[in-house]
């Protein structure tokens, strides 16, 4: 009840000689407080502030970090010509901020020149739409398998922003620990990507993205590359077509970098495209390629061993896909294409840098075996083959087994190793290779048994 009166007594006793004034009743008041304001760097801002009863005080603006005044009334004070003020009768009345700039962040105060002054505050806040600080993010990499590519993406802003990775074909991450322990996500959010034992599937473009809730969001593409010794799968190994078709032959390369792919006939004479052969590579991924060989109008010069060799800076692989004939007219155009489900493993005996699967293989070990049955198939095989003529559509039926990739290999190993100049050394050796797998078939199940 005091205080109306208190300051009603000290304004007229305060104002009371100023002829201008004695008609004031009332000390100015602010109508209400000052906004505080969310600007980005660039655009413009405008504090306004309301006063009643100004009567012939005057509004003056501080920025109260430096103190520098800003303006009084109608007149700019400060030397920035970004600063404005314009009023709307005696309540309203406003600090323009052209063209924010970061070192505009603050409180702004507005005043009214009453003793003791009045005043009030707003905060400027000047936000600032992420970017990347190009000296400590990471440009393309290229990694040998097994290593570790580390890849940074630093972006300043303000608020500062979050970066997030993610890969660009949509894929998981696979993050693996120390121990090999892979965690999946689609999404990582750090600044820094670490892919430790990194393998071929995790090969492709990666985009760290940086946000701030300020627009436009920003993102980097980074390419991580990595590389390894060519490897080749084989779906059908030996391919029989009557005399007089057509037959494909073909080879799945894994290389990266991409290998240079060729075929190679038992006389070492490299196979071309001509009116006998179609030569076809088709690029399936940044690091597959499937090579298909076309025999047109098989004859008997046709029969025999076709290498596919891919050869790349870190080495070179073969595997050798063995044509042979069947007699009569009744199979037409055998092709080994659509029998995709099963993969020989063609990968080079020696050499450090095969320690790794392909790409689909890699990351799903332990395959369960049907291994009994492939073995009694095998020994059957062998035992009912006294008279020296392998059936082949017995031992294609045994490609088809979900063959382990260490048999598989050893298979393999065997084809590269041999070299078939007629048919007779040819069946020796398939039969030689028969016996090495169901030795390995008998150990893996004995020891899967005394397990
Ligand atoms: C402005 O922000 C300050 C703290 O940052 C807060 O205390 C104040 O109430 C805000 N003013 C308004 C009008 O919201
Ligand atoms: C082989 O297949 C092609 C097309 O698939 C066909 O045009 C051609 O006549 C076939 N040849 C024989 C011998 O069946
Ligand atoms: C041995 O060869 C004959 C033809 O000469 C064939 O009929 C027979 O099935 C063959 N035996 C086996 C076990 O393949
Ligand atoms: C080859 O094996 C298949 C399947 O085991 C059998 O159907 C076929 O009769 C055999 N052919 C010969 C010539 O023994
Ligand atoms: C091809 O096989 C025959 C027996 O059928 C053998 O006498 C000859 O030495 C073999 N040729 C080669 C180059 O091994």
């Amino acid at each position: 009840m005091q205080q109306p009166w208190s300051i009603y007594l000290l304004a007229i006793f305060m104002l009371g000689l100023d002829s201008k004034l004695v008609g004031q009743a009332f000390q100015p008041e602010f109508a209400e407080p000052l906004m505080n304001l969310t600007v980005p760097v660039g655009r413009d801002a405008t504090f306004r502030c309301l006063v009643h009863n100004l009567g012939g005080y005057r509004v003056g603006w501080v920025k109260a970090d430096t103190k520098a005044i800003q303006a009084i009334h109608v007149h700019v004070i400060t030397n920035n010509h970004r600063v404005a003020v314009s009023h709307n009768g005696q309540t309203i009345w406003n600090l323009h901020i052209r063209n924010v700039q970061e070192e505009d962040r603050g409180q702004y105060m507005c005043q009214i020149n009453t003793d003791p002054m009045k005043s009030q505050m707003g905060y400027l806040e000047v936000v600032v739409p992420p970017d990347f600080v190009s000296e400590e993010t990471s440009g393309d990499m290229m990694v040998p398998e097994g290593g570790t590519a580390k890849v940074s993406c630093r972006a300043k802003g303000v608020p500062e922003p979050r970066v997030m990775w993610r890969r660009e074909d949509g894929a998981d991450i696979v993050l693996r620990d120390a121990n090999g322990v892979k965690t999946k996500v689609d999404v990582y959010e750090a600044e820094v990507l670490t892919l430790a034992k990194i393998s071929r599937s995790d090969m492709g473009a990666y985009l760290c993205i940086a946000s701030n809730g300020v627009p436009p969001t920003v993102s980097k593409r980074i390419i991580i590359k990595v590389h390894f010794h060519p490897v080749i799968q084989i779906p059908n190994q030996l391919v029989g077509a009557p005399l007089g078709t057509d037959v494909t032959l073909e080879c799945y390369v894994e290389s990266s970098p991409k290998s240079i792919n060729y075929w190679v006939r038992d006389s070492n004479e490299m196979v071309i495209s001509s009116s006998k052969y179609e030569v076809v590579n088709t690029v399936i991924s940044s690091f597959e390629s499937r090579m298909a060989l076309t025999v047109r109008g098989l004859t008997a010069t046709d029969v025999g061993g076709y290498r596919c060799v891919a050869k790349n800076s870190l080495g070179e692989v073969d595997s050798v896909i063995r044509l042979y004939e069947i007699p009569g007219p009744s199979i037409k155009n055998t092709s080994a294409t659509g029998k995709k489900e099963e993969y020989k493993y063609s990968t080079p005996i020696e050499g450090p840098d095969n320690q790794f699967g392909s790409a689909d293989r890699s990351d799903d070990e332990d395959e369960k075996e049907t291994v009994m049955d492939v073995t009694d198939t095998v020994e059957n095989m062998v035992k009912t083959n006294r008279n020296r003529t392998i059936n082949y559509t017995q031992l294609n039926s045994i490609h088809e087994h979900k063959l382990s990739n260490k048999v598989r290999k050893i298979i393999n190993k065997f084809e590269i190793d041999e070299t078939f100049t007629n048919s007779s050394s040819e069946l020796h050796s398939s039969i030689h290779a028969l016996i090495v797998v169901i030795l390995v078939l008998y150990s893996n199940a004995h020891c899967t048994l005394s397990l």
